[in-house]
């Protein structure tokens, strides 16, 4: 067993924690400020917007107005995800620092969430990589569902080094598993990383876990034993999948980097302006959930 020297956190509030959000559209505003707040707080990796269609996703409709608000802290990479062409072109245009393609290891998820196969999905993927790559912007690739999907159940950790695989081949420079409706429990974790592991290097994987049964920091130490180097996490544990039933928050960041910090492992953030960002969050979008640690801290207004 040996844990990891340090950990790049990737920041998904903005994204992934925003895109679900029921009710009246966020404003910009908010988004921006998150954004800008989050960049303070030491994060090198934030996924700022989406650049998917704003009927499946309206939440994530001002996507070009969010890249052309934010401060731009130098050093910070501000991703988008680009599930076609017509996505990377808007994020072209809008400066994203880097771009994300998403598939599943389910065929299921995959006609819910992009409303086609996984082959076809990794099909319009190919121009996307070469586009990218002329512009010098570096893909991530996602994988969902990598441990449990909503409408088929089970998912097998061969099919998901599967689409890992073909992914990484294609030129995505890292491969986020993504436990999307947070099923995991940390011995599945390890055997789904062992699979994966055994195409992809683990040096070039990232966890990206759903906290739904509040498994996620369990799966995460799990992981982290294994050599994973690379978390994204959401502040406060906002977020959830539109198109993933059950799919409640993304692990927080906050409880994330209590983790690492007790381990002993070096990430660059800080935790009380996260916390203080956690919680100016929720109170913007008047929630009263805040992340376990957070609450734990008394996490105050800055
Ligand atoms: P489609 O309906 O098959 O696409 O959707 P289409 O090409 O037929 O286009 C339909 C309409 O959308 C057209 O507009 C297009 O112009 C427009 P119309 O002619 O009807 O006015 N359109 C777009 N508009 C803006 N930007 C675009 C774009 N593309 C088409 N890029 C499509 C296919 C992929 C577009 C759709 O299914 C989609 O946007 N899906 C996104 C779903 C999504 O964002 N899900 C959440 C993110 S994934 C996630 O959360 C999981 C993750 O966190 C990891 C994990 O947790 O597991 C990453
Ligand atoms: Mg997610």
């Amino acid at each position: 067993m040996s844990f990891p020297a340090s950990v790049r956190l990737f920041e998904m509030s903005p994204r992934d924690g925003l895109q679900n959000e029921p009710g009246e559209l966020i404003p910009t505003a908010i988004k921006v400020e998150l954004i800008n707040r989050l960049s303070q707080c030491g994060l090198s990796h934030i996924e700022a917007a989406s650049f998917v269609s704003p009927k499946w996703v309206p939440q994530m409709g001002d996507a070009s107005d969010v890249m052309a608000g934010i401060t731009r802290k130098p050093g910070v990479t501000y991703a988008a995800l680009t599930p076609n062409m017509k996505g990377l072109e808007s994020a072209i245009a809008a400066k994203a620092d880097e771009v994300a393609v998403f598939s599943a290891a389910s065929e299921a998820f995959t006609q819910k969430n992009i409303n086609c196969s996984i082959a076809e999905s990794l099909e319009r993927f190919a121009p996307i990589m070469e586009t990218a790559k002329q512009s010098g912007i570096k893909v991530r690739g996602y994988v969902s569902t990598v441990m449990g999907c909503p409408y088929q159940g089970d998912v097998d950790p061969k099919q998901v080094a599967k689409v890992a695989k073909a992914m990484f081949e294609m030129g995505c420079y890292e491969i986020s598993l993504g436990d999307t409706i947070g099923v995991g429990t940390p011995l599945k974790a390890k055997r789904m990383l062992e699979a994966v592991s055994k195409e992809v290097p683990i040096n070039r994987l990232a966890a990206h876990f759903h906290d739904t049964y509040g498994q996620a920091i369990g799966n995460l130490y799990a992981v982290l034993e294994e050599g994973i180097a690379v978390i994204d996490a959401s502040v406060a544990g906002l977020g959830g999948c539109p198109y993933a039933k059950g799919a409640s928050g993304n692990v927080a960041t906050e409880d994330v980097l209590y983790l690492l910090n007790g381990l002993g492992i070096e990430t660059g953030v800080d935790l009380q302006k996260l916390i203080n960002t956690g919680h100016w969050i929720t109170q913007q979008l008047n929630r009263t959930s805040g992340s376990k640690v957070a609450l734990a801290m008394g996490g105050c207004d800055e």
